[in-house]
């Protein structure tokens, strides 16, 4: 919710690129209703495991012949 609205992440860097315009222009102007039901839909769905670029943790194994 609080990312929906504001575009800040957990680790305080705040969202870019097309993000940015889908939250100042669209996802921070849904009623609470909405974001609650869409926050939910996406906690309710199965985690995946793939390789990110430009990857943050530690822990995890870059894989960029993967891409
Ligand atoms: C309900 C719709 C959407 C949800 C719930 C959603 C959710 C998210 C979340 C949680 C992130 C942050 C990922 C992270 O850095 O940990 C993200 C990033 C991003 N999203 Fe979305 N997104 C939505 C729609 C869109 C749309 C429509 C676009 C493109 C037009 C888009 C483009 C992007 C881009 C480019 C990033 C990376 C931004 C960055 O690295 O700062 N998203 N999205």
């Amino acid at each position: 919710m609080f990312f929906f609205k504001t575009g800040l992440k957990p680790d305080g860097d705040d969202v870019q690129g097309h993000m940015r315009e889908t939250i100042e222009d669209g996802l921070s102007h849904l009623s609470d209703e909405d974001l609650t039901a869409i926050a939910a839909y996406l906690k309710a769905q199965p985690a995946i495991r793939h390789p990110v670029r430009g990857l943050k943790s530690a822990t995890a194994t870059p894989s960029y012949d993967e891409w």
